[in-house]
């Protein structure tokens, strides 16, 4: 950790902490008597806190981010480089860096187009939700202006992005919220709402879409937006059918898909895009957090050419073109950022270590669902999964979420940071989210794992 940092200048730091910062998804009340942490240096997997302490970082920076691990030393000097020639310039011109890498992104996108830069998750998904607005403006007089979005599914943080969230408790308080947006069913066969499916679950699941569509009426609908794989309301995993019948649905009623690849996209399951996983071909594909690994604050909507050609098929109307802009949209360290990241995921080989090590995380994991019976159930998709704990396996009472939250603390107190559902659901925030780098290695994985038996063991009777 850094040398330089001394105990007072620390206490210092923690001071002006408590005093001054309003930490993000977090109750304060317990500040006035512990510290708040601190994150104060990383390398590769691990990041060290306040008091010198060393943590293996089972879910990349918290919330999925930072695919390539810490201190990435080139990302530093391709960012630097870019930012003494050009920092910025309003995205009406483009850059450098920002051509590179949309070509170089679009290459591992077959199908796609057009990249729009932005700066977080939820702004590329507003982007996303104003160019199905506009289209149904443009082609159906307005009427085709809903929006389809999951139960348990997550968009973002803005008032749009909760409107279109499927986790209760992230947008319970933030109303009125924005109309048009409209829920359908979740598919976690775990918890199905269907009973015996002749046509397996994944297809009942998403026919369930289909009698929402119905029920709203087609000609209403323009678009629907999904997770590949849904992250915060519980690792989620579709069920086999799933995809591709969401596929047939949106193409026989002509809405427009939205995937939104905010937490999958640049690797996280072991392909390029979640979606990549399935026989889908979707309208708008949405990124963020992995796209510079946190290096730098980018996010990207992507469109097909289809959906580009719409905004620019009249060039006399004085309003046919996306009147959207994002200022920071134009920076351009998060292109350079982006285009070094994905060098190395491919130079390293990240994404077959991916697909390896999460095979080995699922595999450790399902071993620990053998020893504990609170397990319910393990989900997912290269390093990217979940563990669902419960009391009672038959009926699937979920664990008390302080309980669940003491496994993560217990975790925390060994040296190994885990993740859990967070004020999404209801009673339902008992899942145990694991997403470490992509860099991780066999014995990360099994030091991860090893933490989670002895919390289990310590903590559940
Ligand atoms: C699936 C998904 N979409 C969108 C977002 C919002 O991204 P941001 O926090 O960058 O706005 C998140 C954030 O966790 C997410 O998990």
């Amino acid at each position: 950790m850094d040398g330089n940092l001394n105990s007072n200048d620390i206490s210092k730091i923690v001071e002006a902490d408590r005093a001054h910062v309003w930490h993000h998804l977090i109750q304060h009340k317990p500040f006035e008597t512990i510290d708040p942490r601190i994150i104060v240096e990383g390398k590769g997997i691990k990041v060290w806190d306040q008091h010198g302490k060393e943590h293996l970082d089972g879910v990349s920076g918290g919330v999925w981010t930072v695919n390539v691990g810490y201190g990435r030393e080139s990302i530093a000097n391709a960012v630097r480089d870019q930012l003494v020639k050009l920092n910025y310039f309003a995205g009406s011109a483009g850059s450098i860096p920002g051509a590179l890498f949309s070509e170089k992104l679009i290459e591992k996108m077959p199908g796609m187009s057009r990249v729009y830069f932005s700066n977080s998750g939820s702004e590329a998904n507003e982007k996303g939700f104003k160019m199905i607005r506009q289209i149904a403006h443009k082609k159906y007089g307005g009427i085709k202006n809903k929006i389809l979005f999951r139960e348990r599914d997550y968009h973002g943080t803005t008032i749009a992005c909760l409107s279109a969230g499927g986790q209760p408790e992230r947008g319970a308080q933030y109303g009125p919220y924005t109309p048009g947006f409209v829920e359908v069913p979740h598919c976690l066969e775990y918890r199905n709402q269907y009973g015996v499916c002749e046509e397996g679950y994944g297809v009942r699941a998403a026919k369930a879409i289909e009698e929402v569509i119905l029920r709203e009426g087609p000609d209403t609908v323009g678009g629907i937006c999904l997770e590949p794989v849904t992250a915060g309301g519980g690792v989620i995993t579709p069920p086999i059918g799933y995809w591709e019948t969401v596929q047939e649905i949106c193409s026989k009623y002509d809405i427009l898909l939205h995937i939104d690849e905010v937490v999958c996209g640049l690797g996280r399951t072991g392909t390029w895009f979640g979606y990549q996983n399935y026989d889908v071909k979707p309208d708008i594909v949405t990124m963020a957090k992995g796209v510079a690994s946190g290096y730098a604050a980018i996010s990207c909507t992507v469109t097909t050419e289809e959906v580009f050609e719409l905004f620019k098929d009249d060039s006399t109307d004085p309003m046919n073109y996306f009147r959207d802009i994002s200022t920071f949209g134009g920076c351009t360290a998060g292109p350079a950022a982006a285009m070094e990241n994905m060098r190395i995921i491919e130079d390293e080989n990240l994404l077959q270590n991916t697909i390896d090590m999460g095979a080995r995380l699922v595999s450790n994991l399902n071993n620990l669902a053998e020893k504990h019976e609170v397990i319910g159930d393990v989900r997912g998709a290269g390093l990217f999964c979940g563990a669902e704990l419960v009391t009672d396996r038959k009926t699937k009472e979920p664990l008390n979420e302080k309980i669940v939250q003491s496994i993560v603390g217990d975790c925390m107190q060994q040296g190994v940071i885990i993740g859990a559902t967070n004020r999404s659901l209801p009673g339902l925030n008992n899942t145990l989210c694991f997403s470490p780098a992509l860099i991780a290695t066999p014995d990360n994985i099994d030091t991860i794992t090893d933490a989670v038996d002895q919390a289990l063991t310590r903590i559940i009777k």
